[in-house]
């Protein structure tokens, strides 16, 4: 089998192919080609991935290329993992909103949104391009806003793209290990979109545990969703928050630690990576242990704002491990190339699963997934508050496509001001105008 990875000199490359080396089965990925568009990086992060091949004797090879359809050309699985404006790009959506008294951040609220605008063209650019070259190919999206993402690309790859996010796994684990449940045996019922979803129960043998964690205080908070969002909360919704909802539910104590916080997260890891892939460039620098490092520093400040807002203190030692993404991948990999047959909670079109969204909009949502790709189940339905959120948002992301599609600006104005988290129509123009002011990938957002 074949990969190619688009963004291959992105950060996060090696957990993929540390996961790929564990994999010694027949039907195994054997070639990786990695694709971006900056030598530098795909050189940087081929240093790493030699230093981790060493010692396994059927590791896949690795090439690296700028040019994209060399890349695609006989790939069997794409993994989109791209960053559009880069991390400086980030930083900026995120202090622009800030500045605007509204939340910053890649995925959600104006953040998420601007990221959107500049991502989706892109995306779609490259679905095209991979329907084209490799019709038969199936695509992984792990671009952020992955929800948003991977709708874009499925209007041009119908089923054959899915997207991935690590937050549901990690929280059913999460929820299963403090019930004593074999993570890997439990049935979560989680149901949203992307970085807006919840656990609405945890089935063991048949039968739902959720309850018996919502009736214990010390269990219920002894990990991190419970810490975050705190008991009482968790308690009287009767359901588990994704983590990503601590922004919408403590909304205005998240805009104001980001805007007190020396560094946005963008920021931080903009300079965290200059100096890795600045030191990547030297030639003795010890490639995987430097890159391990950063990584470890990477995980332990993940969401750190939000867990100072909440008092939750660190994280767990078990949440600092990796083994999210890169696993989904490999076991959405090893279902549809080897008909391992599995369950993953994974961000594809919707059919008839939320009776709240029309049949193409993408959702997270449990799966089944074998040789003919991933295929939604039955979920609890969403409580009222849940689809208020999941339709507004929905709104909003479909709003981006629109405007990605048409360049129109109104639709991107839409956008920032069907946004729950954006609190005026008037906020949503300045963003719009603010954001084309620093990105110059918005300038295709000419038609009023
Ligand atoms: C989680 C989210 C991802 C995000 C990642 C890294 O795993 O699900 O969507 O990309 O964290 O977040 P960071 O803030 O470190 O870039
Ligand atoms: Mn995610």
């Amino acid at each position: 089998m074949k990969l190619t990875i688009l963004g291959g000199g992105g950060f996060r490359v090696p957990l993929v192919y540390g996961a790929l080396l564990g994999d010694h089965a027949e039907g195994r990925v054997s070639r990786v080609t990695l694709y971006d568009t900056d030598h530098d990086r795909l050189a940087a992060v081929a240093r790493v991935l030699d230093e981790q091949a060493r010692g396994v004797p059927d590791a896949p090879v690795v090439l690296a290329t700028t040019d994209l359809d060399e890349a695609l050309k006989g790939a069997d699985f794409v993994f989109s993992a791209i960053r559009v404006g880069g991390l400086a790009g980030r930083a900026a959506d995120e202090r622009v909103a800030l500045d605007a008294g509204v939340l910053g951040q890649e995925t959600v609220g104006a953040g998420g949104i601007a990221y959107g605008l500049r991502t989706v063209p892109v995306a779609i650019d490259l679905a095209r391009r991979i329907a084209r070259l490799a019709p038969d190919a199936w695509v992984i999206n792990f671009t952020n806003p992955a929800g948003m993402v991977t709708e874009a690309m499925s209007r041009h790859l119908g089923n054959r793209v899915v997207g991935i996010c690590d937050t549901p796994v990690g929280l059913g684990r999460r929820i299963a290990r403090v019930l004593g449940a074999d993570p890997d045996r439990a049935w979560i019922d989680y149901a949203g979109l992307n970085h807006l979803g919840w656990v609405q129960g945890l089935y063991v043998n048949g039968r739902d545990e959720l309850p018996r964690l919502l009736a214990d205080d010390t269990l219920l908070g002894s990990f991190e969703e419970g810490k975050l969002f705190g008991t009482d909360l968790i308690r009287s919704l009767g359901a588990v928050p994704n983590e990503y909802l601590h922004y919408y539910y403590f909304n205005r104590e998240a805009v104001r630690a980001y805007q007190q916080a020396e560094l946005t997260r963008g920021a931080f890891l903009r300079e965290q990576q200059q100096g890795f892939y600045a030191r990547m460039r030297e030639p003795g620098t010890p490639a995987l242990a430097t890159w391990d490092r950063t990584r470890a520093e990477r995980e332990a400040t993940y969401m750190s704002e939000n867990r100072e807002v909440a008092g939750a203190g660190d994280r767990a030692a078990s949440d600092l491990e990796s083994g999210g993404y890169e696993q989904v991948a490999l076991a959405l990999m090893r279902a549809v190339a080897r008909n391992e047959r599995t369950s993953l909670i994974l961000n594809v079109r919707n059919g008839n699963t939320l009776s709240v969204l029309d049949a193409d909009a993408v959702v997270e949502v449990p799966c089944l997934v074998d040789a003919n790709g991933a295929h939604p189940v039955a979920v609890s339905p969403l409580p009222y508050h849940a689809a208020g959120l999941v339709t507004s948002v929905k709104a909003v992301e479909r709003a981006v496509l629109d405007a990605a599609e048409s360049g129109s600006r109104s639709a991107a104005v839409r956008a920032f001001a069907l946004h729950p988290l954006v609190d005026s129509v008037h906020v949503a123009r300045e963003l719009v105008d603010a954001y084309t002011l620093v990105h110059p990938q918005l300038a295709y957002l000419e038609r009023p």
